[in-house]
């Protein structure tokens, strides 16, 4: 039995809401998973995988996820590691921006080479402003919630191995 640390920066509950699809998941396989938030969380030591996960906040990884990988990467770097990040603007705005998310995760991929990272659609709460959309290059009829919680929890299967 593996024990799993799920680790979420979340504003506004999708990233959390994919943690707990991922622990359940990880536990129907007979594993141990807990979620924490990132600020309860002071040290990896008792894991075998870490699985953090934080929102695309202005066309980038949450800074305070990047923080703590940086601030951690000698005792991340001895683990087993999985990213994930929400946007909601993910595959659906322009290529320059899509790729921005796409990429936002190569820094720290260098510093904890993860056995994986997955790429979630989120989620907004009201209409993005005419202008915003112009800018994103989005659609009219993009929906307010883009999530997909099969792609998360298909995800989640390959992360323990049997
Ligand atoms: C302040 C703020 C900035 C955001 N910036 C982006 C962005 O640059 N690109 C994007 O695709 N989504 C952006 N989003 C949308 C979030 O990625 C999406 O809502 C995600 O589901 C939020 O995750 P959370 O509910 O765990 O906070 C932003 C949301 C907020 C609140």
């Amino acid at each position: 039995m593996k024990k799993v640390l799920i680790v979420t920066v979340s504003k506004t509950g999708t990233t959390d809401h994919a943690a707990n699809l991922i622990a359940d998941v990880i536990q129907r396989q007979g594993h141990e998973a807990i979620h924490k938030s990132l600020d309860s969380v002071d040290s990896f030591e008792s894991y075998d995988l870490i699985i953090i996960g934080a929102p695309i906040n202005g066309m980038m990884w949450h800074p305070d996820a990047k923080k703590i990988i940086e601030s951690k990467a000698g005792e991340l770097q001895a683990k087993e590691v999985a990213l994930y990040l929400m946007a909601y603007m993910l595959d659906a705005c322009r290529n320059t921006w899509n790729n921005k998310i796409h990429s936002s995760l190569n820094q720290i991929e260098k510093m904890v080479s993860p056995i994986s990272i997955g790429y979630f659609k989120g989620k907004i709460d009201k209409p993005m402003p005419a202008i915003a959309r112009f800018l994103f290059g989005l659609p009219k009829e993009l929906p307010l919630d883009r999530t997909e919680d099969d792609a998360v929890i298909q995800w989640a299967e390959t992360l323990v191995s049997p």
